[in-house]
């Protein structure tokens, strides 16, 4: 799956956002090494804090269905019915689950505005020092 085939993807699950208290919407597509692809969008509450990332969703329907090894995650962020101008990356609470997953070496974070512009940086970029399970 290309990056762009994958961003595409990221377009897609935006669709779907739930998004009625910040009009941010978001989408994520993520990529699994055997190469299926699980989508994600925000999903928001009125209750604010139950509110759940479009990356996180991903990661957790995935993980939910067996999947625990990753290979790359693409990410499309903005306000509902405006161009998107600014690459959205992951918050850190998702950097945190991506790195309880997922080889900070190789795996691969892609912010997209769409799916010809994007930026494409490596977990250990976004999360150095960070904490893992093999360090309890
Ligand atoms: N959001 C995400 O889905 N992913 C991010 O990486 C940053 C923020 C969502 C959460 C909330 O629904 C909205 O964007 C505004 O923060």
């Amino acid at each position: 799956m290309t990056d762009k085939e994958l961003v595409l993807q990221a377009l897609k699950a935006r669709e779907m956002s739930y998004s009625p208290y910040s009009n941010f919407a978001v989408g994520a597509a993520l990529l699994t090494k055997s190469g299926k692809v699980y989508l994600g969008c925000n999903i928001e509450n009125a209750s604010y804090t139950p509110t759940n990332c479009a990356e996180r969703t991903a990661f957790f329907k995935a993980v939910s269905e067996g999947e625990r090894e990753f290979s790359k995650i693409a990410i499309v962020g903005g306000k509902v019915g405006e161009k998107i101008e600014m690459y959205a990356y992951p918050c850190g609470v998702c950097r945190q689950v991506m790195r309880e997953f997922c080889d900070v070496e190789t795996f691969e974070v892609i912010s997209a505005l769409n799916e010809d512009v994007y930026q494409k940086n490596l977990l250990k970029e976004l999360l150095p020092y960070g904490f893992g399970p093999e360090n309890l």
